[in-house]
């Protein structure tokens, strides 16, 4: 059995924040321990392209919707590489491939008798000739008045609306008057395909998260509807009738599709995965808002072709991530985003750590950067940290970096039970995708390591046999802990394995005495570093939506460097003390660049306002 990832295609438009990226870290994590066991797994990802929110962007930032696709394309796909998700496949819903397989999927709904026309009423703007998506449209509302209602839903009262309901409409592109206009849509007939959708997801739901079934249900106790699945627009996929020359299929048509269209572009054996289910286990992450588009409307345009398409078999639906007890905003700069997250300092392992101990499996989370830096130096720092660097350091002084001899005791025995049973909980958790229940069983192991070396206490125990064995066992749990740990932290674990002096291990490495006496291993390093007060204050202060400082405000003076010192505990910085009107005190990132000398002595430009 093979395994096919898929984590929801994110819409192209906007720079996706930390809460887009849980979804897409998750699939990343899972398809890494599947990789781990030797499973054959391929993961699919790509942007959501087509639609409305294009269209409006495009006008916004006066390029066509092609332009800002390409354009945005290329910030999602740095943004995945630099949080280290490897997707095998990763591609766009415009492209050539999704267009093929969309038309064949709608031919055969059609063919097959699950099309249905009707008539809506929308409304068009003469001047531009174009039907206007609700976004297009602002208006009074009719509930409140409020002036500046959109099409769909007034910000003032927050009634929802239809945007025919409008008092007063306006065409937002060129504020003339739109009129009522009818115009003939395609709807897919889900009433008809109901007795097959409810077939397929009784055999599979019992593997579905409770959120997923609950909202499922609920679809069907209100009874399945007719849903359109065209548009008005002219960024998208044609519809291929006569008498629907001016229309597109409806994004939420073409988006789940291009997981196979995805598929297509990069693999030439796509069908062996898509068209194939009895060897291929689907499994769909994503966000809570997509539920019924992946468990109704995406089945439903599978089975209507009477194909043998793959159907999913698990979904992993998280809840949402909060920003500091409110929404992510980019407009407003508010929270970090995928662009922003390296100006942090931080890295990249570290974003993940968090944001898979914080995963809103069960509820709404929240990012706080006091319980990032909590996280961090508790958790990373002074646990997991803590024992691989002193494990590896006292080996390193102690046995001149030689793996010393063992000879275990029942305790040492008990531990190592105690170790193993944790494994196959983690093993366990991780197939049934409880990634964050599994992070915690791993930092658990941390735990129980650093107690046991302190009972042993390697660097004062007067007892040799003692000490060998308890540094030789803990170099082996050190090793098991870079092979759990890949998943959610690959750059951490290749260090790890790369001190210890070992290749990358698999699933079938854990749980072994296999780092024998006599290996050699590297110096040790240290692995993560510890978060300050006044990091923790300025992060929070630059992701705060306050408006950033202007260049004009920033006073610059010339000082003179009239000593350099290292900084005592940031490998990169300088402690420059420098004369300028009296003398100041500057940390610089110049060790890079410059040895003290060069500095000390020389005229410099400073700014001159900054706080501390
Ligand atoms: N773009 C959608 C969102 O971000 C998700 C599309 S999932 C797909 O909410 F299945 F349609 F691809
Ligand atoms: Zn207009």
């Amino acid at each position: 059995m093979k395994t096919l990832v898929t984590s929801a295609l994110p819409y192209v438009n906007n720079v996706p924040h930390l809460g887009n990226l849980m979804c897409v870290i998750s699939a990343d994590v899972y398809t890494r321990f599947l990789r781990l066991k030797n499973q054959e797994v391929i993961s699919v990802l790509g942007t959501d392209e087509h639609g409305t929110t294009t269209e409006t962007k495009a006008i916004e930032e006066g390029l066509t919707p092609k332009e800002v696709c390409d354009k945005y394309y290329k910030i999602h796909k740095e943004i995945y590489d630099w949080f280290e998700c490897e997707f095998d496949c990763f591609g766009r819903t415009s492209s050539k491939e999704n267009a093929e397989i969309t038309l064949d999927i709608f031919n055969k709904l059609h063919k097959n008798g699950y099309i249905t026309e009707g008539i809506i009423e929308q409304l068009y703007c003469e001047k531009d000739k174009r039907f206007l998506a609700d976004r297009f449209v602002e208006g009074t509302c009719p509930k409140c008045s409020y002036e500046n209602a959109r099409g769909d839903q007034c910000e003032n009262c927050g009634s929802l609306l239809n945007a025919t309901e409008l008092v007063n409409p306006k065409c937002k592109i060129c504020k003339s008057k739109p009129i009522v206009k009818q115009s003939n849509h395609l709807f897919i007939d889900l009433p008809k395909l109901e007795p097959e959708l409810k077939t397929w997801i009784s055999s599979v739901e019992s593997k579905w998260s409770d959120n997923a079934r609950t909202l499922t249900h609920a679809w069907f106790k209100e009874g399945l509807k007719q849903r359109c699945i065209t548009r008005d627009l002219k960024w998208g996929i044609q519809v291929p009738l006569k008498g629907f020359e001016n229309k597109v299929f409806y994004s939420w048509f073409d988006a789940p599709i291009g997981y196979i269209g995805i598929t297509k572009e990069c693999r030439k054996d796509w069908k062996d995965y898509w068209l194939n289910p009895k060897e291929i286990k689907l499994v769909q992450f994503m966000g809570k808002d997509n539920i019924p588009f992946h468990t109704i409307l995406f089945p439903a345009f599978l089975i209507g072709t009477k194909d043998n398409y793959t159907l999913m078999r698990e979904i992993s639906v998280n809840e949402f991530l909060n920003y500091e007890n409110g929404q992510f905003s980019k407009s407003r700069n508010l929270g970090v985003f995928g662009d922003d997250a390296k100006s942090t300092g931080i890295s990249a392992d570290v974003f993940r750590y968090y944001l898979m101990i914080n995963r809103p499996e069960k509820q709404d989370t929240e990012f706080l950067w006091s319980d990032f830096q909590k996280k961090n130096n508790t958790e990373l720092v002074a646990n997991l940290g803590n024992l691989v660097n002193r494990t590896l350091s006292f080996l390193n002084r102690f046995y001149d970096s030689t793996i010393p001899d063992i000879d275990l005791n029942a305790k040492d025995e008990e531990f190592l039970a105690e170790v193993k049973k944790l494994e196959t909980k983690i093993s366990e958790l991780a197939d049934s995708i409880s990634i964050k229940e599994a992070l915690k069983e791993i930092m658990r192991i941390a735990t129980i390591g650093n107690r046991y070396l302190q009972e042993n206490e390697p660097w004062k125990n007067p007892d040799e046999k003692r000490k060998s064995t308890c540094l030789n066992v803990l170099a082996n749990v050190v090793k098991d802990l870079s092979i759990l740990i890949f998943p959610y932290m690959p750059g951490v674990s290749a260090r790890m394995q790369m001190q210890l002096n070992i290749g990358q291990k698999k699933w079938d490495d854990l749980g072994n005495l296999s780092i024998k006496k006599n290996h050699k291993i590297n110096t040790a390093e240290i692995l993560f570093r510890k978060i300050e007060d006044e990091e923790i204050t300025s992060l929070q202060k630059e992701f705060s939506g306050k408006k950033k400082e202007n260049f004009a405000d920033v006073d610059l003076k010339t000082a003179k460097i009239i000593s350099v010192d290292d900084h005592p505990n940031a490998e990169s910085l300088y402690v420059l003390k420098v004369e300028c009107n009296g003398e100041r005190q500057l940390v610089a990132g110049l060790k890079k660049y410059y040895t003290k000398e060069e500095l000390l002595g020389k005229n410099i430009v400073i700014v001159a306002n900054l706080k501390p």
